[in-house]
């Protein structure tokens, strides 16, 4: 994202001042609201108090001696209050002397300055400030973000929608939250499994100004499985889309992560901008690969477009489906060696399976619990949501 440069950051931050000194709040307001700041001003402690509780600003330049309630009883009450306690406050007094300053932080100021203030050295210490708290805010943000976990077919049709969609029931059926996205341009086949033909789908959202790509406007896009299981469905046909473009695809996953635990993407096997936007905004990378030995050569040309986006390591994991009921002709840990990653599952051929779940309308893990298909999905999952990444032992 770009830098919006100062006085646009600043535009959105409110601070609220308080002062009893009548010339002073209207220095400080006039310097403050000069650099794009929205100033809101307090005459007293009391009011202070009132006023950072129901205007809700980002900052409080507070001054220490006041008639009514000194700014250190403000300070004290303001951190007592579960609305107010984690406000930035900067602490203004005639009081140079070290033991002032002492009890002003020990009172729960952020930071404490001299009056008559140094307006460029005021400016530094909010700036500062309020960037501080921004960093632990996004930090506490993205805390709340769920994993996102992409997976991405050596080439079509060797089970990465299947994979996909099965992880994500099971997943569901252990009561997490949890949304699958098929983050396709053309010819996706989740709308087969999950769409009504008027569902509005990915390609929807692709046609919206980036802004608009919010919480609301994904949720109202998701389709509901049986399983509790959501999914934004991929395109129906080539006709209706879309150019996936990094900005959108990225605001996307940033947008669903914030909404959910868990949140799968059926990825294309692609080089192209938006590809390399939504891998980077992975946690971990599952490449999917039959034991064909076309499907590993093409798993490894996958494997070095994500070497160059920097996506390397065990953020990266293989999967391995037998597409064929012919046996397998290369051993797991001979691919494992080629790939030079982890294998984190393999699903054992399951045609005639997958066929009879699909014309029931439920995924093959519901469709057959017991079945050694389900139970090897199931190791997969434990592997891929664990804290580190370990692969099969053979
Ligand atoms: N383990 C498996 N054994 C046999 N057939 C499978 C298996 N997994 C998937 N399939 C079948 O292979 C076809 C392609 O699967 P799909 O998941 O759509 O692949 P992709 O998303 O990689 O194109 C589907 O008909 C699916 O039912
Ligand atoms: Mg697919």
């Amino acid at each position: 994202m770009s830098d919006p440069g100062p006085s646009a950051k600043n535009s959105l931050a409110h601070i609220l001042i308080v002062d009893d000194e009548e010339s002073i709040l209207r220095f400080l307001e006039y310097s403050f609201a000069a650099q794009g700041y929205r100033v809101t001003r307090a005459t007293s402690g009391l009011d202070g108090i009132a006023k950072a509780k129901s205007e809700d600003p980002d900052l409080i330049i507070l001054d220490v001696m006041m008639p009514d309630i000194s700014g250190l009883e403000v300070c004290d009450h303001l951190r007592a209050d579960a609305k107010t306690r984690f406000m930035p406050i900067i602490m203004l007094s005639a009081a140079g002397q070290v033991d002032d300053r002492v009890s002003g932080l020990r009172s729960g100021a952020d930071d404490y300055v001299t009056k008559p203030a140094n307006m460029d050295e005021l400016m530094a210490r909010v700036t500062a400030l309020l960037n501080r708290t921004r960093r632990m805010q996004s930090q506490a943000d993205s805390s709340k973000r769920g994993k996102v976990i992409g997976f991405i077919g050596a080439k079509g049709g060797v089970g990465t929608t299947t994979t996909v969609l099965n992880l994500g029931t099971l997943l569901a059926l252990r009561g997490k939250p949890v949304t699958a996205i098929e983050l396709h341009a053309e010819f996706g086949s989740f709308y087969r499994q999950f769409g009504r033909s008027d569902d509005e789908n990915l390609s929807d959202l692709m046609a919206l100004d980036p802004a608009l790509l919010t919480a609301r406007t994904i949720s109202a896009r998701l389709s509901l499985a049986q399983s509790g299981l959501k999914v934004l469905c991929g395109p129906r046909s080539h006709e209706e889309l879309a150019e996936l473009d990094d900005e959108r695809v990225l605001k996307i996953i940033d947008e669903t992560a914030q909404m959910t635990e868990y949140l799968l993407l059926d990825l294309p096997h692609s080089a192209n901008p938006a590809n390399a936007a939504a891998c980077k905004g992975c946690d971990l990378i599952i490449v999917i690969t039959s034991n064909e030995p076309d499907s590993i050569q093409s798993a490894k040309s996958m494997l070095d477009v994500l070497k160059s986006w920097g996506i390397v390591g065990n953020m990266v994991g293989i999967a391995h489906v037998t597409r064929t009921a012919l046996g397998d002709s290369m051993p797991l840990r001979e691919i494992a060696r080629t790939l030079g990653h982890e294998i984190v599952g393999t699903v054992p051929f399951a045609g005639d399976l997958c066929a009879a779940s699909y014309n029931k309308g439920v995924q093959l893990v519901q469709f057959q619990p017991g079945h050694l298909v389900t139970s090897n999905l199931n190791e997969m999952l434990d592997r891929i949501t664990a804290e580190t990444l370990t692969g099969l032992r053979f």
